[in-house]
């Protein structure tokens, strides 16, 4: 895992003249429909001749302008660009179609390769970030580990799996410049969109990159040098096997006992220079590898599991993101890393852990790791004074019966905190939808043996996990409730399918830009 940083990917720049005097490889532009076939968007700042040429290729080669399509076209005379790629809007007016300019800058970079200039008509300052973060989201490409150098990788190989790993940017965009004629605010649009749309790649690394590579300890050595690489004031702390066992975490504890690679929690600290704004926690899911444990996946299920980790890869790109743009809101960040291993020392069904509050759990499946690891976490947020926390876990199979693959599931105990996640969501350009945490689901979770049963009834396990974790954010003596929302991305994390919009295949970075809008609406 190297780090990912603005300068490291591509480097991205504003252009203010006319597409067709821009001297780069592929040249974007943008078509919508026109009764059966397609013509060019209106708002390019094309010469007549230009866009005659370009509509008759557009109806030569059938092009519907339809959301998702593109086609490539040989760049006609009066363009400097070698070659002209046309994505589709569909009917959407531009004023209202951030999420579809997002997705269509996307679809356009995903293949492209060299300089690319992107020229989609836009309405506004949020229309062009929109275009920029696709673009940029779009040629995202994870570089794999190739090569003669290239190790396993496994514990006893740590030294030379370091200075063999395959440097990241390996996208094929090198340059990207964007046409607008939005004015003064543009640039810094566009430097938040980059900031972002890195906070998104290096997340979807974490995801992309093998279990046996992404072990916990790696995982935070990757925070480390990521921190370290964005140059800003984040205090990162660790708490290693021995620390959480002899501090009570017993339910991480459980989890990383049955895996040669031991747990940790680590901790980030954004603060600030000045702020006026109550402070955030984020709570992330880094199951690096989750088997089930003793109750062991089918291997078709166990397949994407290296994916496990999704949540705490977005709680930590957004919290660095927060700090490079120096959104004025103090953070703090909990990952709970842990391998889900069946390992000699492994849980077992029927255990009883205690967890960091004290309370007792009976272990029923030890394939409900999340929530152990997780209500772990929430328990020292909350223990630190956290007053609103946001978790993120790749948490039930029945977030993804429930919503599909796509949509994020919003779960919390303040409809009000919920609400402006959802709004974040919006803005963001990402989808998610409320669930419920219904009263009647609680007495599921009563065990005859401990506090609490760790899996509730068969049906809405997305609502049981939620309530499971609801019990952690609490003050602890008291359990005062503490605002907190959790967000189940088990779906949106990780694309089994092909690309889409912005969207590669692989880790997505689902969440990332949700937690960081959440931050800067909050500094305001
Ligand atoms: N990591 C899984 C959830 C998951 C499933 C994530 C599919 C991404 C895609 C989680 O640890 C798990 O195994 N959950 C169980 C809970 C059950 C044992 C109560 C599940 O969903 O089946
Ligand atoms: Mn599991
Ligand atoms: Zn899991």
């Amino acid at each position: 895992m190297s780090p990912r940083t603005v300068s490291s990917t591509i480097s991205t720049s504003l252009a203010t003249k006319s597409p067709a005097d821009l001297d780069v490889d592929t040249l974007v532009l943008a078509s919508v429909p026109d009764g059966e076939a397609a013509r060019l968007a209106d708002g390019h700042d094309l010469p007549n001749k230009v866009v005659k040429a370009l509509n008759a290729a557009l109806a030569a080669v059938n092009a519907t302008g339809k959301p998702a399509s593109q086609v490539a076209l040989p760049a006609p005379s009066g363009v400097k660009a070698r070659r002209v790629v046309v994505t589709g809007l569909g009917d959407t007016p531009v004023a209202e179609g951030g999420d579809v300019l997002r997705r269509a800058a996307g679809v356009a970079t995903r293949g492209a390769t060299g300089s690319v200039a992107v020229a989609i008509p836009h309405a506004d300052v949020a229309g062009l970030a929109a275009v920029v973060e696709g673009a940029l989201m779009g040629a995202y490409a994870y570089p794999g580990i190739r090569g003669a150098k290239a190790t396993d990788g496994s514990t006893g190989d740590r030294k030379n799996k370091r200075s063999s790993e395959t440097p990241a940017g390996s996208t094929k965009v090198t340059s990207l410049s964007v046409v607008t004629s939005t004015g003064k605010s543009a640039a810094v649009a566009v430097r938040r969109a980059e900031v972002l749309a890195d906070a998104v790649s290096w997340a979807r690394d974490l995801v992309n990159t093998p279990p046996n590579r992404l072990t916990p300890q790696a995982f935070v050595e990757a925070v480390q040098e990521q921190v370290k690489a964005a140059g800003v004031k984040i205090a990162v702390t660790v708490l290693d096997e021995n620390e959480l066992r002899e501090q009570g975490f017993g339910g991480i504890t459980g989890v990383g006992q049955g895996s040669a690679n031991p747990p940790r929690i680590v901790r980030l600290s954004w603060t600030p220079k000045s702020s006026s704004a109550a402070p955030v926690a984020f709570v992330g899911k880094g199951i690096t590898f989750d088997s089930g444990g003793l109750n062991i996946k089918p291997g078709s299920s166990m397949a994407t599991m290296k994916s496990d980790m999704a949540g705490a890869a977005a709680v930590a790109a957004a919290t660095i993101a927060a700090a490079v743009l120096d959104v004025r809101v103090p953070v703090t960040t909990y990952l709970g890393l842990a391998e889900n291993m069946p390992g000699g020392n492994a849980q077992r069904p029927g255990d009883v852990v205690t967890m960091r509050d004290g309370t007792t759990v009976e272990i029923l499946d030890t394939d409900a790791e999340g929530r152990m690891v997780l209500g772990d976490c929430l328990c020292l947020a909350s223990q630190e004074g956290a007053e609103r926390i946001v978790d993120v876990a790749t948490l039930t199979g029945a977030c993804v019966v429930a919503l599909g693959t796509r949509v994020t599931g919003v779960m919390g105990n303040d409809e009000a905190f919920t609400q402006e996640v959802l709004g974040a969501a919006q803005t963001a350009g990402e989808q998610m939808w409320p669930l419920p945490l219904p009263e009647d689901l609680r007495a599921s979770l009563d065990s005859p043996f401990a506090d609490l049963a760790h899996k509730g009834d068969r049906w809405g396990g997305a609502l049981t996990a939620g309530l499971f974790l609801e019990r952690f954010a609490a003050t602890p003596g008291d359990r005062t409730p503490i605002t907190w929302a959790h967000l189940d991305i088990a779906g949106p994390s990780y694309n089994e399918g092909a690309p889409w919009g912005h969207v590669p295949k692989g880790g997505t970075g689902a969440a990332v830009p949700t937690l960081l809008t959440l931050l800067e609406n909050h500094a305001h």
